[in-house]
């Protein structure tokens, strides 16, 4: 089965609205014309509108980093999917691992996450991944299916086809230390084993499953070449113009 591969650029807490604005204006010009690969960009909260007028026109998509499950009220510091779909977002990124390791997220928040953003009709990157120490302790799989059965609880095959999955490995993370494109494979045909599972045979092979963990010009290629790998959710090198295009054009490498 064809999955389009999907290229997202996480910018974290990275960019003021000016700088934000200057990056997908230069990406709007170095991305023109191609074809074959979806594109997203997660600018931080403050950003979103300002990145969504810029966008007019493009096909690049807008996503934001996370969101709350509320659609308003007494919650202070929390947007809701319903203002994120106000300033244009497709997508929402749920579960990041920094999220669950610095602002207490567990699989059971990420599972209300998930269902506010599908309700409200947003897509979501939907992130899970194991810790080195976990790795090292052989847990690997089991950390995944955990993460994979806690943020998924409760939904039909109709929503799940809303959703792209995120694998990156914590140890990976702005770390330098890319997994191998054997290591990214064999957690990705597990992740989609198991929506197999959980759905069906054609519900999974329509979800695309990304790879994130320093992924750079240089390593695209090599995780784009295997079967279960159908994107990438880049961090660093989506904050420069130049790296992030090339991981785009990953086909002409
Ligand atoms: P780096 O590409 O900086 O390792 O970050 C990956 C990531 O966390 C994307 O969500």
């Amino acid at each position: 089965m064809e999955r389009l591969p999907f290229i997202a650029g996480n910018w974290k807490m990275n960019k003021t609205v000016g700088e934000a604005v200057d990056l997908v204006r230069e990406l709007k010009a170095s991305l023109a014309g191609v074809q074959g690969v979806e594109v997203a960009v997660a600018p931080p909260f403050t950003a979103l509108y300002a990145v969504w007028k810029e966008l007019e026109g493009s096909s690049i998509h807008l996503a934001a980093q996370n969101l709350y499950w509320e659609e308003k009220g007494a919650f202070t510091g929390e947007v809701s999917p319903i203002m994120l779909k106000e300033v244009g977002c497709h997508y929402v990124i749920i579960g990041h691992s920094e999220r669950r390791q610095f602002f207490g997220e567990t699989d059971e928040t990420v599972n209300r996450r998930i269902k506010a953003t599908l309700t409200q009709g947003l897509k979501v990157i939907f992130c899970i991944g194991e810790t080195l120490n976990e790795r090292e302790g052989g847990k690997t799989f089991s950390v995944i299916e955990r993460q994979v059965e806690g943020g998924l609880k409760g939904f039909g095959d109709k929503k799940i086809e809303n959703m792209v999955i995120a694998y990156e490995p914590v140890w990976a993370i702005g770390t330098g230390k890319t997994a191998t494109p054997e290591q990214a494979e064999e957690v990705h045909r597990f992740i989609r084993g198991k929506l197999e599972k959980l759905y069906s045979r054609e519900v999974s092979d329509k979800i695309r499953i990304q790879y994130g963990g320093s992924v750079t010009p240089e390593n695209v290629k090599g995780l784009m070449s295997q079967r279960n790998i159908d994107g990438a959710l880049v961090g660093g090198a989506s904050l420069k113009g130049e790296s992030f295009s090339k991981i785009v054009r990953f086909k002409e490498l």
